[in-house]
């Protein structure tokens, strides 16, 4: 009995706390608006942050002073082999000519002559657009046959005068250019993803289909 007429004695009190301003419309959308706040700041900030850990290449590369030194621009490197197949990033065998010695100063080439060219070691690039193993993708169907720029998929890393960092997916191991730089998903360029749903809208709309799964899946 005594519990239960504390209890209506609260209620009124409780009740009359409230309504002289503690919920008043201007709180509810002060709260409403830190709240708002808070959830971008994590969803924008920290979980890009959260979702992907940083890598750094072994060293940095220049782009663009290296097309100038080269005598077939992109393709002194980046070719395609007799059998149609690209090579993708280069190996030594397109570096040794000049870099058997020393070229400049910059302690980027030190580390690239002493750690892999004099111990004979290629170099392990991270490679920004690679795709999960059960992706099949052909370089000569895009860039001979249909007759695609680089910088369509890639950007400018082609004109660029240092390499990015990468960043890897915690949870899908992925490289953050397959699966988009926007956290939101919003693709201002063709090359700010390359998910499978990116391939397949290009695919429609230039071949009229989005293909049949084992056109990309080995
Ligand atoms: C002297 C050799 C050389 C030349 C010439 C060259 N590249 Fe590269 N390229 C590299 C190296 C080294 C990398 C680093 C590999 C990496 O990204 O991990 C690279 C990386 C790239 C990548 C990134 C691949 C990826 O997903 O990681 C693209 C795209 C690219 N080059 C485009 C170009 C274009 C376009 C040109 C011509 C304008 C060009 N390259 C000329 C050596 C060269
Ligand atoms: C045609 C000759 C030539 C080829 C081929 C070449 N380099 Fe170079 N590289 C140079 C010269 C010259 C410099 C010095 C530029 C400077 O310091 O002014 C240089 C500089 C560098 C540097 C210092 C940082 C920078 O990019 O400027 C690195 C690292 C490097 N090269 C790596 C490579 C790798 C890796 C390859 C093969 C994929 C390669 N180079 C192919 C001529 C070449
Ligand atoms: C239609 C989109 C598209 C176009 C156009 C394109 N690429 Fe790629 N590129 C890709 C994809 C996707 C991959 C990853 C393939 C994989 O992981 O199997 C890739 C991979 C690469 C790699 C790394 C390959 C490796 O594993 O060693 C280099 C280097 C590269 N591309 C350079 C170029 C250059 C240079 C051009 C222009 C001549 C070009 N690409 C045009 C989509 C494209
Ligand atoms: C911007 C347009 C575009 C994008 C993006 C694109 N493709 Fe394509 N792809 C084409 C066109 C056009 C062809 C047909 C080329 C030809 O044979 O003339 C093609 C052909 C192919 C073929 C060969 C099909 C065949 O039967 O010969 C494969 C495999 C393929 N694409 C896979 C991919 C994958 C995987 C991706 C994403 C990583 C991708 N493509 C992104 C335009 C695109
Ligand atoms: C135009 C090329 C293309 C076609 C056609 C295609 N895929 Fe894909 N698929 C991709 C690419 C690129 C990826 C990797 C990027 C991603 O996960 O979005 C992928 C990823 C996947 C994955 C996730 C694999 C992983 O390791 O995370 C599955 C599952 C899959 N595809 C199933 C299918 C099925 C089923 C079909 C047929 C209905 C199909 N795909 C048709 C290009 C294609």
């Amino acid at each position: 009995m005594s519990t239960s007429g504390d209890k209506s004695k609260e209620i009124p009190v409780d009740s009359a706390g409230n309504d002289s301003g503690g919920s008043s419309p201007g709180m509810i959308v002060l709260f409403f608006i830190v709240g708002f706040a808070a959830s971008l700041a994590v969803g924008w900030i920290v979980f890009p942050k959260i979702l992907y850990s940083e890598k750094q290449q072994p060293f940095d590369f220049n782009h663009v002073t290296h097309v100038e030194l080269v005598d077939d621009g992109c393709e002194s490197c980046h070719f395609f082999r007799d059998d149609g197949t690209y090579a993708g990033v280069p190996t030594m065998a397109q570096c040794i000519d000049c870099h058997e010695e020393v070229q400049g100063d910059s302690p980027d080439e030190e580390i690239f002559v002493t750690e892999y060219v004099e111990a004979e070691k290629e170099v392990p690039w991270l490679i920004y657009s690679r795709q999960p193993d059960c992706v099949y993708f052909s370089h000569a169907a895009h860039v001979k046959m249909a007759e695609m720029e680089c910088i369509d998929c890639h950007g400018d890393i082609g004109e660029s005068e240092s390499l990015k960092a990468y960043q890897e997916n915690r949870i899908t191991g992925y490289s953050r250019d397959i699966w988009g730089n926007n956290i939101a998903g919003i693709k201002k360029n063709s090359w700010d993803r390359m998910k499978m749903d990116d391939c397949g809208d290009c695919h429609l709309e230039t071949m009229g289909s989005k293909g049949a799964c084992f056109q990309c899946h080995k």
